[in-house]
């Protein structure tokens, strides 16, 4: 049995594992050589809102073969206070995997720690894993290895899908440049986790210089809405637009792990010009989560 709680403590042969299984799995789509959830049931415990992450893990249970059921956190005896570690228990008696978005991610360390059943990180306040072996897919898919390259992240560099970037940064190799204003860069503390392949700057221009792809997120996670018109101020230098894509290499990618606000951390014509790539990268959130699933739960990854 296999957690996958953050990008962190993914050790590397299992990243890489996961990112060749995850192109079996997408070549084998329709015509599947076997069903590793045959016969389990899996529970997606969402306590956040979600489009990509919910479906790609409800289609690729099923395509797998699980059955598998959405709980809103607010509908559970969990919205009324029961504790995480009760509701873990529970459902470690009935369910054989649990996908869990939520905020903390020592909740999601007690679910795992108590419910004794393969649990999934499917979006913290810390990391969003998932996304970046999306992210990390679909590069490699059309650029081939991170390894070497640039990476740069522009607008709220201290958020989730930043976090996991900084992690996979040291873990494959490539240079990671973080452009966002002082209050919007990791911690120190997290940067040292990371190791030793990140930048921060506040310079935006800087961070696209010759970069191999340029990545942005919204500027308001979910549960920050009430900071949502001083993020706004704050973060209006860092749109991603053609001015700083101009500073990139000539065939540099550009992804968005959505949803997008346009005219916010990204203008309505790069993201249309790089539509193709964003929702192949989207897409590929459905392959690699099979990867996932098949790693946490199938009988032949044991
Ligand atoms: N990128 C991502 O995780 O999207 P959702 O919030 O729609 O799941
Ligand atoms: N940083 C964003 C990611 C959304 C997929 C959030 O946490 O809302």
């Amino acid at each position: 049995m296999r957690h996958l709680l953050s990008l962190e403590h993914l050790p590397r042969p299992d990243l890489d594992h996961l990112l060749a299984r995850a192109a079996d799995f997408k070549r084998e789509r329709g015509h599947p050589p076997r069903l590793p959830l045959a016969g389990q049931t899996w529970a997606l415990l969402f306590a956040k809102s979600s489009t990509r992450t919910r479906v790609s893990f409800e289609v690729g249970i099923r395509e797998l073969g699980g059955q598998v059921m959405f709980l809103s956190a607010a509908d559970l005896q969990l919205g009324r206070g029961e504790p995480i570690k009760d509701t873990a228990r529970v459902l470690g008696r009935m369910v054989h995997g649990a996908v869990i978005r939520t905020f903390a991610q020592t909740d999601l360390e007690e679910f795992a720690h108590y419910g004794k059943i393969p649990t999934i990180n499917a979006l913290t306040d810390e990391e969003h894993p998932c996304q970046i072996l999306a992210d990390v897919f679909t590069y490699q898919e059309k650029r081939g290895s991170l390894a070497g390259r640039v990476v740069a992240f522009i607008g709220d560099a201290a958020c989730n899908v930043a976090n996991s970037w900084a992690f996979a940064a040291g873990k494959l190799g490539f240079e990671l440049r973080l452009a966002a204003p002082r209050g919007y860069q990791p911690t120190a503390e997290l940067l040292a986790r990371a190791g030793g392949h990140v930048h921060c700057t506040t310079d935006p221009g800087q961070a696209a210089q010759g970069a191999d792809l340029l990545y942005t997120d919204v500027w308001v996670s979910m549960g920050k809405e009430a900071e949502a018109t001083q993020r706004l101020a704050d973060l209006a230098a860092y749109q991603l637009n053609a001015p700083l894509l101009a500073r990139a290499r000539p065939d540099a990618l550009v992804m968005h792990c959505l949803p997008a606000y346009r005219g916010k951390e990204i203008d309505e014509a790069t993201f249309e010009a790089h539509a193709q790539t964003i929702f192949d990268q989207a897409e590929n959130r459905l392959h690699v989560q099979k990867a996932v699933l098949n790693w946490a739960g199938g009988p032949e990854e044991a």
